[in-house]
């Protein structure tokens, strides 16, 4: 009989002690601890580990390739690598309302298109509401099954009888297992069901997509092992007041990580979003201003056109403040310390507002060279030239660094209509292109003087 014993577990990161802690040793936080009761798994025996492989030399290892499932839904499967990888699990992690549940019904229905039997597992909503947004997403097929169920019992029973190809799990903060005593969404619990969640992957070669939420700090809720377990993880960001929506790859033991996809979240459904810089850059034309420049980005191996814009002001403030948005601030910080100490551009009783249109987030240092344009050009109060495009790091001595996927950059510029596009003389180009002008500048202050038209900067 195994021993039932009590520990406290952190529910931030995972971190176990056997008596209350008001902060967290490891992740720092406070009060996040809860007691739980555990059950000592009981000791495995080396009778009972199975043997049947036995170390094998690499060249006898046969390779048998993997059998991905296409889920129809292009951006979709760029993510995950060109499809869901059979006896894979894959976790799906992001805020309430985001879309989750919306993304993984239109792809068990996508699957069920193609013949597939799809288990759908619904902790958190009734059969109804399933049906009422299946409805919405106008899916209708005898190969799709809902089961509104938490317990894990249950559900794993269901699965073995039913083996279907795809299981979704809506969501595992909601599923429990009688197992363990403490309540559905602790680390214990959630850690137990995703393990024995694998198991099933693996062994009965099905493959799992479970969603996860994120905490209001933005980690996925449950601890890190969690990320540590399944084979890919996915973050479906975006903004609540946006429509648009992007999935993530952050871990993928079958493909690319940092790979994206973007959907529109429309009244039926989310829409893939074939052309994303297109989205983003819809207003642009018409309202170019002093402190606005568009750069060309790269979301994993996908270059994304997106304008950034600066405002400085007079502050009113003792200290003047540095506000970014999209930009991380340690960032701009470091082009403001630049600008001044190799353009002589002082704004110590200035604010700086750095904002990226469109609410995506821009965390590449080849974007530097677009800010620091962004806010020049809002300090002199002048126009950057309507049809070119920026993109290069900015070194501390104000030298302008090479950046990655070049070509791919200058591809997507010119294919969304750009004459010229500013790159680092650094990087080695080897197509000589036609349509769009190349500059290839050193320092900051060659790309200001290329960039900004002399009629205009007078
Ligand atoms: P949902 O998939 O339930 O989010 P999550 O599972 O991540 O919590 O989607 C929630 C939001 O999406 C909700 O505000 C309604 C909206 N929505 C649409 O705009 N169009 C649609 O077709 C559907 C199904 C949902
Ligand atoms: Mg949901």
């Amino acid at each position: 009989m195994a021993k039932i014993r009590s520990k406290y577990v952190c529910q931030n990161c995972g971190y176990e002690t056997a008596g209350y802690l008001g902060k967290c040793p490891e992740c720092g936080s406070w009060g996040t601890f809860t007691e739980e009761k555990d059950v000592k798994p009981s000791e495995t025996t080396f009778s009972e580990l199975p043997d049947k492989i036995p170390p094998m030399k690499l060249s006898e290892i046969q390779m048998n390739s993997e059998i991905r499932m296409s889920t129809n839904i292009s951006e979709f499967d760029r993510v995950l690598g060109g499809g869901i990888v059979q006896g894979s699990l894959i976790l799906i992690a992001g805020d309430p309302g985001i879309g989750k549940s919306t993304i993984l019904l239109q792809t068990s229905g996508e699957l069920c298109k193609q013949n597939k039997k799809v288990l759908y597992v619904s902790a958190e909503e009734s059969a109804g509401q399933v049906k009422l947004r299946a409805e919405r997403l106008q899916i209708k097929s005898d190969n799709l099954y809902i089961y509104p169920q938490t317990n894990f019992e249950l559900i794993k029973k269901h699965i073995l009888d039913l083996k279907p190809d795809l299981v979704v799990v809506d969501s595992i903060q909601a599923i429990y297992t009688s197992d363990i005593q403490s309540s559905a969404g602790s680390v214990s619990q959630i850690r137990e069901c995703c393990n024995s969640l694998m198991q099933i992957a693996k062994t009965q070669n099905i493959s799992i997509i479970v969603i996860g939420h994120v905490t209001k700090e933005g980690n996925i809720a449950g601890p890190k092992v969690l990320e540590h377990m399944v084979d890919t993880v996915i973050q479906f960001e975006g903004d609540k007041y946006k429509t648009y929506r992007i999935l993530r790859s952050i871990k993928n033991r079958f493909g690319n990580t940092s790979e994206v996809g973007i959907f529109e979240m429309s009244g039926n459904g989310l829409n893939e979003v074939i052309n994303p810089s297109e989205l983003f850059l819809k207003e642009y034309n018409q309202t170019q201003t002093p402190g606005s420049t568009i750069i060309v980005t790269s979301e994993g191996t996908r270059p994304l056109l997106v304008e950034i814009q600066a405002l400085v002001g007079t502050t009113p403030y003792p200290a003047p403040r540095r506000i970014a948005n999209g930009v991380d601030t340690g960032r701009v910080l470091q082009i403001l310390a630049v600008l001044e100490k190799r353009i002589g551009l002082n704004l110590s009783k200035q604010d700086v507002y750095v904002n990226v249109i469109g609410g995506i987030d821009v965390n590449e240092p080849a974007a530097d060279l677009g800010i620091a344009l962004a806010i020049v050009t809002c300090v002199r109060d002048v126009v950057f030239d309507l049809h070119t495009a920026i993109i290069g790091e900015i070194g501390l001595s104000g030298e302008i660094r090479a950046v990655n996927h070049i070509e791919k950059r200058i591809n997507e510029a010119q294919k969304l209509g750009f004459k010229r596009i500013i790159i680092p003389e650094a990087n080695d180009i080897k197509e000589e292109y036609t349509g769009i002008e190349v500059v290839r500048v050193k320092r900051i202050l060659e790309a200001i003087t290329r960039g900004v038209k002399p009629s205009e900067s007078a």
